[in-house]
This record gives C-alpha cells, structure tokens and sequence, in this order.
C-alpha cells in the first residue's frame, strides 16, 4: 500500500517546510498544492488563469478545480509509492474527494498531522518568508536564512517574495483558514488519524516530532517502522 500523508496547519504554520524535508526523508513526493497553482499562473495556463484571482487575494480556490488538478496530480507515476500532502485537502470536501481518489487504487490517508502555530507568529513567519524561482525552496530571514543572502542553497536560483505575503493578505488568508480549513482538525480527529505537533520549536525538532507522529501510525497498524523501510 503506498503512503499518504496529510500535513494540516494555518498559513505560515511549515507545511511546506516540513513536507519537502519528511518527504525527502521518507522517499515520497511532496504535493503542494499552493506550488501547483503559482507553476500554473506562471505557465499562464487556463487552470492558472482560474486560480489567479483567489490564491492573490488571499481566498480559497472553488473546490471543484482544486479536487480536478489534485487528482490528476496523484494519478501521475512518481505518486504511486504516495505522497506528504501540503496544502490539501483544505475543505471537508476536498478530504472526503481525497478519500475517494485514493480508494479507487485500495489507498488511503494513514496520518494527518497538525502543525499548530498561535496567529501571532504567523504574520512575523510569512513576512520574512523567502522562497526560491524555480522549486519553492522555503528560507526565513531570521529563522531559516540562506548562506548567500538572495540565493537558493538547494538549485542556486534567485530567492522572492510572494505576493499573498502581504499582511493584508496574510490576515485574509489566516481567515479563510480558520472558517474552512479548521474544521478539518476535527474531521481528522473523527477518524483517528489526527496527530498534533508543536510548530513553534525550531524546524529539526518539528519535523523530529512529525516523523515520530508517522511511526505511530505505522506501529498502530502493525506495520513496519518508516526507519526499518
Ligand atoms: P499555499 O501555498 O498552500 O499557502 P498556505 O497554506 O497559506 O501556506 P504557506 O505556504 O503560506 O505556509 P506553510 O505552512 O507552507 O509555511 P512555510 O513552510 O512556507 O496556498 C496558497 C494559496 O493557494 C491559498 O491561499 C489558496 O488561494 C490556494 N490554495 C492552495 N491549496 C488550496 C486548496 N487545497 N484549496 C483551495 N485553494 C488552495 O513556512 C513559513 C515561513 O516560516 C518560512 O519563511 C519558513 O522558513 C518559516 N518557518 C517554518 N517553520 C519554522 C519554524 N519551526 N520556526 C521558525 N520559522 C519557521
């Protein structure tokens, strides 16, 4: 069975940061749906045109393009051993749509995890946050600073700013969180596979504590230790 992990957490909170290091750490693909939207208003392509207006303001995209670009995101061949979800599902939609996809192939989420982070260090995260032009590479510049100041340690390209980082964006979006994202925790919780972590420790001790959530996870399905894999 391949291994679906969903990473849960207001904007700011390190998804991003947290699923391209587990990913890395357990050979999965990491799939931020965020990054998918920016690539395609870059590309300027028609579901790129469709996002733009939203992800700009700060709201959430209608369900519907977001299960379609989703799904057609995991069926592709460098998802079959799974994935660390970032940024979706965001709705109780969109995890019931995520459930469905991932039945069809006998998949199925094994773990949400919630990266809690009060709002107050939100706003200070996202505005010096930086991110680089060509894999979203995520720098912070107090809390994670690249070595060369403006540069991507990872590929070496340039780093920017994005434009949903402004404040009053910011403020939106933790908005948009807190009415439709939220109620995921419990959602989550229902179905026994919410795990909480502590976002404001630094970044190794965070993503210390979420791979110790998936090895939970895994001994409570009797299954091997991710480490042992
Ligand atoms: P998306 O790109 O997913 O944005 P987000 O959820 O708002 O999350 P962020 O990427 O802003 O934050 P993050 O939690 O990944 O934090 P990061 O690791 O970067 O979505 C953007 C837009 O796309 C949405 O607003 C919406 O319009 C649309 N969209 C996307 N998915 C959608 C969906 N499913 N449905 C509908 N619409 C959708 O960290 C932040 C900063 O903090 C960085 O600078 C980092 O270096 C720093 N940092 C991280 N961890 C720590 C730490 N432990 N200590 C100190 N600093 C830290």
């Amino acid at each position: 069975m391949a291994e679906f992990i969903v990473l849960l957490g207001p904007p700011g909170a390190g998804k991003g940061t947290q699923a391209s290091l587990i990913a890395e750490k357990l050979d999965l693909k990491h799939i931020s749906s965020g990054n998918i939207f920016r690539e395609n208003i870059d590309n300027r392509t028609e579901l790129g045109l469709r996002a733009q207006a939203y992800t700009e303001h700060g709201q959430l995209v209608p369900d519907d393009i977001t299960i379609a670009m989703v799904e057609a995101r995991l069926i592709q061949a460098d998802c079959f051993k799974g994935a660390v979800l970032d940024g979706f599902p965001r709705t109780v939609a969109q995890a019931k749509a995520l459930d469905k996809m991932l039945t069809k192939n006998k998949n199925r989420v094994q773990c949400a995890t919630f990266i809690n982070v009060p709002e107050a260090v939100l706003v200070e995260r996202l505005s010096g946050r930086w991110t680089c032009a060509t894999e979203e590479h995520v720098y912070h510049l107090t809390f994670n600073p690249p070595r060369q100041p403006g540069i991507c340690d990872i590929d070496g390209s340039s780093l920017h700013q994005r434009v949903d980082d402004q404040k009053e964006t910011v403020e939106r979006r933790i908005n948009e969180y807190t009415q439709k994202t939220a109620p995921l925790i419990q959602f989550y919780q229902e179905e026994s596979l919410l795990y909480e972590v502590d976002g404001t420790k630094p970044i190794g001790q965070v993503t210390t504590e979420i791979m110790d959530t998936f090895e939970k996870t895994r001994l409570k399905s009797g299954r091997k230790k991710y480490l042992q894999v």
